[in-house]
């Protein structure tokens, strides 16, 4: 078996680290158990470009239980656990192709050898493996039943390439399935954003003047998480509707550039490019923190921070890198710009990629299941995959609700409702 991770040694921690995540993913584990008896992957080559963590391991172990020939390589070059990917290979037999802090030549590579796998079916978070097999791999590609995303950035890459004619086959937006974006963007992209940073700097988020771009289901959540903890939140918004709502969710609105003046931490989730920029850099206070959650590592502009300071940058812990500007301040930037929950900490907990796996592992099996009536476009998740992991994770809660009485079934079909 081809593979290559960090070091194969890691695996023992790797395994204890699956397992441990593997409590906190009840739907999951109950979907791998039919998977195993009914096999529905059986025969198909799985190719999952995805950040590899404890969580993913266990999605891989579920698609292999269907019976799919799985391999996984990283969707970011940063946000690999090394333990974990060993594990993969050493424990689960899984061809892994994934080291963190790979450089882009190396990504490439490891994005390449899944597209050697001949895959019948993918899985993207970013829309990496897609955009390569339909750029760059045209036999693959027509071998390509369906594929799955994970992320906003990657529907939206999917979309564009519908709109230019350019999908070779169905895709499935995951991340717009109410159990992925309502839980695991909000809440998990919220905690674990935090996590990040605290992880990475040991900073007091209590009185803190956090800086917050953006305010979609990432946004939300990673506000809501700060306000939490203490500090005071601004937003800043391109959309009249979203800051609307985080005007009356209680948080300031501005600009950048007069947010830029006042903030000691900036957190950037837009999914868009250049947020933060020279403009910005320039204003900011001296000991300024500057993070991004979003997918890529291009929201906040580092070419003109390394400009404004000459190149001149310094590693002053892990995951933080100290620019020393020409005007005498200097700014921190954490994890190279890239997503700080993956790369700092440990992404998304469990609990909550519990559901974004449940859909991602019913989904294939739909997808499977319907090849031959899918047309080339963006599928939404069927509307019963997201109904019953919402019903399996409340039973798993322990969380019982109520049903309509006969009577309310018939009283919210009817006309005549005042009578
Ligand atoms: N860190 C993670 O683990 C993680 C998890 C899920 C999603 N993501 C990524 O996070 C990003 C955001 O995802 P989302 O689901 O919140 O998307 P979303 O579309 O719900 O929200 C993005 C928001 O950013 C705003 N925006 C765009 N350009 C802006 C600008 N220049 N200044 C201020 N605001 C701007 C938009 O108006 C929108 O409200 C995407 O790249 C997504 O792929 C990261």
């Amino acid at each position: 078996m081809e593979y290559d991770v960090r070091s194969i040694d890691l695996a023992a921690d790797g395994k204890k680290r699956i397992e441990w995540a593997d409590r906190n993913m009840p739907v999951l584990a109950r979907i791998r158990e039919r998977f195993a008896q009914e096999r529905p992957l059986a025969g198909l080559r799985i190719a999952c470009c995805l950040h590899v963590t404890s969580e993913t391991a266990n999605l891989v172990r579920t698609l292999k239980a269907g019976g799919g020939e799985v391999l996984l390589c990283a969707s970011n070059p940063l946000s690999t656990q090394d333990d974990v990917a060993a594990a993969l290979v050493a424990e689960y037999q899984v061809p892994t192709f994934a080291i963190k802090g790979e450089d882009n030549k190396t990504y490439y590579r490891h994005i390449i050898a899944a597209c050697d796998h001949k895959p019948h079916v993918t899985m993207d978070d970013g829309c990496d493996l897609v955009f390569t097999l339909t750029r760059d791999r045209a036999d693959d590609a027509a071998n390509v039943i369906g594929s799955m995303e994970e992320t906003t950035t990657g529907v939206m890459r999917l979309r564009a390439m519908e709109a230019k004619g350019e999908l070779k086959f169905p895709v499935v937006a995951v991340n717009d399935a109410d159990c992925k974006h309502l839980f695991d963007n909000r809440y998990g992209t919220g905690q674990s954003t935090l996590d990040g940073i605290i992880r990475a700097t040991n900073t007091l988020m209590a009185g803190k003047k956090v800086v917050i771009a953006g305010y979609g289901w990432c946004g939300r959540g990673t506000a809501t998480r700060a306000r939490g903890a203490g500090s005071n939140v601004i937003i800043t918004e391109i959309d009249p509707l979203r800051a609307i709502e985080a005007a009356m969710d209680g948080f300031l609105v501005m600009p950048m550039a007069e947010a830029a003046r006042v903030g000691d931490l900036f957190i950037t989730v837009t999914g868009n490019k250049n947020v933060i920029r020279r403009e910005h850099f320039e204003v900011m206070k001296d000991g300024a923190i500057v993070c991004n959650s979003g997918h890529f590592n291009v929201e906040v502009d580092i070419p003109a921070l390394e400009l404004l300071s000459n190149n001149v940058r310094k590693g002053v812990r892990r995951f933080v890198d100290a620019y020393q500007l020409t005007s005498g301040r200097t700014i921190y930037l954490l994890a190279e710009g890239r997503l700080v929950n993956l790369a700092a900490a440990e992404g998304h907990p469990a609990a909550v990629m519990d559901m974004s796996f449940a859909v991602q592992a019913l989904t294939t099996e739909w997808v499977v299941r319907n090849r031959d009536n899918l047309d080339v476009r963006v599928h939404d998740v069927p509307h019963e995959v997201d109904e019953y992991v919402a019903a399996i994770k409340l039973q798993t809660m322990g969380i019982r609700i109520d049903t309509l009485t006969d009577e309310q079934v018939k009283y919210l079909a009817s006309s005549d409702m005042g009578t």
